[in-house]
């Protein structure tokens, strides 16, 4: 690289860079959007491939939620895995168990290999769902970086639609198979734009490689000046940040607190029943009387409202504030589950009413629920407990999400669908509660101002000023 950068003009380094970030963006872009059609694709595929290899329910469930289950390990592992071989090496790995997986999938002769595909699928996303976040935030200009999360945030959404729309064009045919198959293209196209990205400079200079992390920012900046400052900046930050993890819990009261507050707030964003209907919509809608192509083209609408309220989200989010927004959403949600139930409980299956609530639910849902556990677990933790708090915070919103994914059709025959959404429903008003007593509004302030009043501590409803 150093070769090739050296004798160009300014206007040719800057040109280079702009190539480079559009590469960067375009990988970040892919990772999120592998999350969205590898845990998508199950939702039109399941009530097929369930006829077809003879499953029963409690199967059904393990075929769901063995991917989470894998996911859960494979975010354990992710923190290991980044810090020896890269973020990029950690998603180089990712898309190739992606591949993996696609193939077993779609191949699957019986249940067991349809398990191990979906098994090597969640690695895949544990994998890509921790680096991609960390590479995208070590990698890009501070000015950019909210915009860069919130932009992989969308993708994930966008990922579940694409695959909601490619169920319901196939499942005419019953072609569950390439419902799989077809998602061979875009990871190979993650595949190759990961091999284009250059390493993370931060890691490179964790790692001691000062040298390469420079050209690589020269690289990204078009501005070998600015490479060096960034550099020098880098490395004083990393000289401060000894990283902590149970010691810190052991001393420290207002670090205790940060750490339960984002492991319930994870562990509440699952148990607010989303993911009942990203992975079981069509086959919670078969049972209630809608028709199988009825069922898919519901779930899709489902899908166009989650990626319209993301988009919705990411506008208020620094607007309204985190508190606003997920006192509305818990709200809503609470609502619309509770609702839901009812209409379950009275006999009316009546399509529009059940469209609505669940539409309700899911707009409810994606302008608070659904991104603000993330972004608060990154804005409230200390700088020394950050990477283990939200590993562990990250932990449980993994295995919150395979526990429900796990019983849900056994539950749907134990207390019926009305019992399950009640239950949904009084998670979602627990998880207001939650917000209403514990979560602080961090709009606007810097993330040292939080620490230290973290450290002071200062109650959590009153960590942000405003
Ligand atoms: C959030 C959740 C994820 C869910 C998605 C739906 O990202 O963490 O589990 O599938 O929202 O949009």
């Amino acid at each position: 690289m150093s070769s090739s950068t050296s004798g160009l003009t300014s206007h040719q380094m800057a040109a280079r860079a702009r190539r480079l970030s559009i590469f960067v963006g375009a990988a970040a872009a892919l990772a999120g959007l592998m999350f969205g059609l590898d845990t998508g694709v199950i939702a039109g595929a399941l009530p097929l491939l369930s006829h077809d290899l003879g499953t029963s329910d409690r199967t059904a469930e393990w075929i769901v939620s063995s991917l989470m289950l894998a996911a859960a390990f494979g975010s354990f592992q992710a923190g290991t895995l980044a810090e020896r071989w890269g973020r990029r090496g950690t998603l180089l790995i990712a898309s190739v168990l992606f591949l993996i997986g696609i193939a077993l999938c779609a191949l699957a002769p019986g249940v067991e290999v349809m398990i191990a595909g979906r098994i090597c699928l969640g690695l895949g996303v544990g994998l890509a769902a921790f680096a991609a976040p960390l590479y995208i935030a070590e990698i890009t200009a501070q000015s950019r970086r909210g915009r860069m999360i919130a932009l992989y945030q969308l993708m994930i959404t966008i990922g579940i639609l694409m695959a909601f729309i490619s169920d319901g064009l196939l499942a005419q045919g019953g072609h569950w198979r390439w419902m799989f198959g077809v998602i061979a293209l875009p990871t190979l196209m993650f595949l190759g734009t990961t091999l284009m990205i250059p390493p993370s400079p931060r890691w490179l200079l964790m790692k001691g490689r000062r040298e390469e992390a420079v050209l690589v920012l020269r690289e990204l900046r078009g501005s070998p000046e600015a490479a060096k400052t960034e550099a020098d900046g880098i490395e004083l930050q990393l000289s401060h940040e000894k990283q902590a993890g149970l010691a810190l819990l052991r001393v420290s009261p207002g670090f205790r607190r940060t750490f339960t507050l984002g492991i319930a707030i994870q562990a509440l964003q699952q148990f607010s029943g989303i993911n009942v209907l990203m992975y079981y919509a069509p086959t919670v809608l078969e049972r209630l009387h809608f028709s199988a192509s009825a069922a898919v083209w519901c779930t899709t609408a489902l899908g166009v409202a989650n990626t319209l309220a993301t988009i919705v989200s990411v506008m208020l989010i620094d607007r309204w504030g985190r508190r606003g927004l997920l006192l509305l959403s818990t709200a809503g949600a609470a609502f619309a589950m509770l609702a839901f139930g009812t209409l379950l409980w009275t006999g009316d299956h009546s399509p529009a009413l059940t469209v609505g609530l669940l539409v309700l639910f899911i707009c409810a849902f994606a302008v608070g629920e659904g991104p603000l556990p993330w972004v608060l677990c990154s804005e409230i933790q200390p700088l020394r407990g950050r990477t283990f708090a939200i590993s562990c915070s990250t932990l449980s919103n993994w295995i919150a999400n395979w526990a429900v994914s796990n019983v849900l059709l056994s539950s749907l025959n134990l207390i019926g669908a009305h019992g399950v959404f009640w239950c949904l429903g009084a998670f979602n008003a627990l998880f207001f509660a939650v917000t209403w007593f514990f979560v602080p509004e961090t709009r606007g302030e810097s993330l040292e101002d939080i620490e230290e009043r973290v450290n002071a501590g200062v109650p959590l409803r009153r960590l942000g000023r405003t």
